[in-house]
C-alpha cells in the first residue's frame, strides 16, 4: 500500500515509517521538523535501504499539502503530526488548537477531496483524564485536563461524528500509553528539543551528564513505592500496532478504537533502577513535589487490541531501557 505518514520524522512516526518500509509498503512522509531534524530522513533510508517520498512542509500550508495528494495515489494516512508537550500547551493553548486541530482539518478536507478513506489516528491515553481505576479499557469515560489532551479528544470526537455519516471511512483511533525505547540500530529514537518533559528522555540526559540529576515528582502517591506508575511501551511494539491497524482497516470496520500498551505498570523508581542495572550507570535523583496535573497510576487493558488486531507488546522494560540508552549515548 502507499501510506502517507504525517509527522513521519518524529519519534513514533519515524519508527512506524521504518516498519512500513520493511514490510514492503510505499511511504510518503510529510514533516516540518518542528520537533525533529532532517537527518531522520537519511537515517530511515539507511536502516531500511529503501527510498521514499519526503515533503518538508507544514500541514497548515494547504496549497503545498494538496500537491502531495495530487502527486500520489494514497491508500491510507497515518496522522502523527502534532505538538505534544503538556506544559507548553497550558502556556500556549491557541498555538496547540491552531496547529493540532487546524492541520487535522486540512488533512480531513484533502482526504475527502481525493477520496482517501483509511486513516490511523495517533491519540493518547491522556483522553482518559484521571481514571477511577486501572487497568483502563477503551470503554472508560473520556475527559482531559490540559489543552494538548483536549486537542486529541476533540479530534477523536470529530472522527466519531464524521464516521457516523460517512460510511466509506475506516478509522483506527490508537490510544498510546507511554512510548519509550528506540530502534535497535541506534539510528532513530527520541531526542526532544530543549529540556525533556518526559521521564525516559530526562533519564538519558542525566546518564550522559547533560543534566545533573532527575527530579522525581513525588514519592507519596498510593503506589507500591510512592512514585507515579505508568504503562511504558517499546516504540517498536507501538509502531507494529500501526501496521496491524492498517490491516484491520482493509476489512472495512468503520471506526475502531484501541489501547496500545503492555498492560503492566512500572513506577518511576522501577524505571530508574532498571535503567541503572541494565546499562551500568548510576542515575542521581532527588525527590521534589508532585507535578501539577499528574496522576498516581495509568496503565492499560490491551485485551481488545490483542484480540481484534492480533497484536501484543513483545518487549519488556529491560529492552526499553537498553535501547533508549543505545540510541541516546550515540548522540
Ligand atoms: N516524572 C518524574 N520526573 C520527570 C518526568 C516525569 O518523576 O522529570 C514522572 C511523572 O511524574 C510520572 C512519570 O514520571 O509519574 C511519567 O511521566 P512522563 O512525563 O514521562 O509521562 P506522562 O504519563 O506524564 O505523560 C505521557 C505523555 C503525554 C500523555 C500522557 C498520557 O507525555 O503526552 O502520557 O498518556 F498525554
Amino acid at each position: 500500500m502507499k501510506i502517507l505518514v504525517t509527522g513521519g520524522c518524529g519519534y513514533i512516526g519515524s519508527h512506524t515509517a521504518t516498519e512500513l518500509l520493511e514490510a514492503g509498503h510505499e511511504v510518503i512522509i510529510v514533516d516540518n521538523f518542528s520537533n525533529s531534524s532532517p537527518e531522520v530522513v537519511d537515517n530511515i533510508k539507511e536502516i531500511t535501504g529503501k527510498d521514499f517520498e519526503f515533503y518538508p512542509i507544514n500541514l497548515l500550508d494547504e496549497e503545498n499539502f494538496e500537491n502531495v495528494f495530487k502527486e500520489n495515489f494514497i491508500d491510507a494516512v497515518i496522522h502523527f503530526a502534532a505538538l505534544k508537550a503538556v506544559g507548553e500547551s497550558v502556556e500556549k493553548p491557541l498555538e496547540y488548537y491552531n496547529n493540532n486541530i487546524g492541520s487535522t482539518l486540512v488533512l480531513f478536507r484533502l482526504m475527502k477531496k481525493y477520496n482517501v478513506n483509511n486513516l490511523v489516528f495517533s491519540s493518547s491515553a491522556t483522553v482518559y483524564g484521571n481514571p477511577i481505576t486501572c487497568p483502563i479499557t477503551e470503554e472508560f469515560t473520556l475527559s482531559v485536563t490540559n489543552p494538548y489532551g483536549r486537542t486529541k479528544l476533540i479530534i477523536e470526537d470529530m472522527l466519531r461524528d464524521i464516521c457516523k455519516v460517512d460510511k466509506s471511512l475506516n478509522v483506527a483511533i490508537l490510544r498510546y500509553f507511554n512510548p519509550v525505547g528506540a530502534h535497535k540500530s541506534g539510528k532513530i529514537g527520541e531526542n526532544p528539543k530543549g529540556i525533556p518533559n518526559n521521564l525516559m528522555p530526562y533519564i538519558t540526559k542525566v546518564a550522559t551528564g547533560e543534566l545533573k540529576e532527575l527530579n522525581v515528582f513525588g514519592d507519596d502517591y498510593e503506589t507500591h513505592d510512592g512514585t507515579g506508575v505508568r504503562d511504558y511501551i517499546h516504540v517498536i511494539d507501538l509502531a507494529k500496532g500501526h501496521l496491524k491497524s492498517l490491516e484491520k482497516l482493509n476489512e472495512n470496520p468503520g471506526l475502531v478504537t484501541y489501547n496500545l500498551g503492555t498492560g503492566k505498570g512500572y513506577s518511576v523508581f522501577d524505571l530508574v533502577n532498571t535503567f541503572s542495572r541494565i546499562n551500568g550507570i548510576d542515575i542521581p535523583y532527588k525527590i521534589v513535589g508532585r507535578r501539577p496535573g499528574d496522576i498516581a497510576e495509568c496503565y492499560s487493558d490491551p485485551t481488545k487490541a490483542n484480540k481484534e488486531l492480533g497484536w501484543s507488546a513483545k518487549y519488556g522494560i529491560e529492552d526499553m531501557c537498553k535501547d533508549s540508552w543505545n540510541f541516546y549515548r550515540g548522540k
